[in-house]
């Protein structure tokens, strides 16, 4: 169901964030905006622990997917693959989390990440930042890593003003 503008701002809406994230920070950023979204109905779905979301119920739908060698992991793609059509009829933001720097690399990584039908429907879009897990990573990813980000490898580049400015499109705020 698509309401006018206006109508989400009055509350009642019943929103899903739904992330992929293999190391956890497209989930920290999800959280985050679900907090801010709090006085709505806010659903958080993992897709590495719910494969097949139903996502009919929602009237506002936030995607997000972490960026690994230039592409979003495959559980979004999956869930795109099979869901576009539901996807089109909501409400929809899509975002990205990665540590590209350079803002036409960040541009492209969150056109290349979903398909050309849900760009063109949705309300808010954005690339978020993100983290390195060093600990996680294996010597092999520590050497891209240092390609993609230098020296500053440490530093969260998590843009909280950029999750703010999505949650308020994303509701019509
Ligand atoms: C091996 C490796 C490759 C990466 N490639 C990219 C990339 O091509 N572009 C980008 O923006 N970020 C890249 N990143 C950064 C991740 O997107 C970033 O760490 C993000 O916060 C991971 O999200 P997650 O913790 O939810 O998995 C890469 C990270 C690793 C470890």
């Amino acid at each position: 169901m698509i309401l006018p503008d206006g109508a989400y701002t009055l509350g009642g809406v019943k929103i899903a964030i739904v992330f992929a994230s293999k190391n956890g920070t497209t989930c920290k950023a999800a959280k985050r905006m679900a907090s801010l979204l709090a006085e709505h109905e806010v659903d958080l779905i993992n897709l590495g622990e719910v494969k097949k979301p139903r996502l009919d119920q929602y009237q506002a739908i936030a995607l997000g997917t972490a960026i690994y060698a230039g592409k979003p992991l495959k559980m979004m793609k999956a869930l795109v693959k099979r869901q576009e059509v539901a996807l089109q009829k909501a409400r929809l933001g899509l975002f990205v989390c990665g540590m590209m720097k350079e803002n036409d690399k960040r541009a492209s990584e969150l056109a290349d990440a979903f398909p050309e039908s849900l760009h063109a429907s949705a309300v808010a879009e954005a690339f978020l930042g993100g983290e390195f897990n060093l600990d996680q990573l294996t010597a092999i990813e520590k050497l891209v890593i240092s390609r993609i980000a230098g020296e500053a490898t440490r530093a969260s580049t998590i843009d909280d003003n950029a999750i703010e400015v999505f949650a308020k499109q994303l509701v019509g705020a």
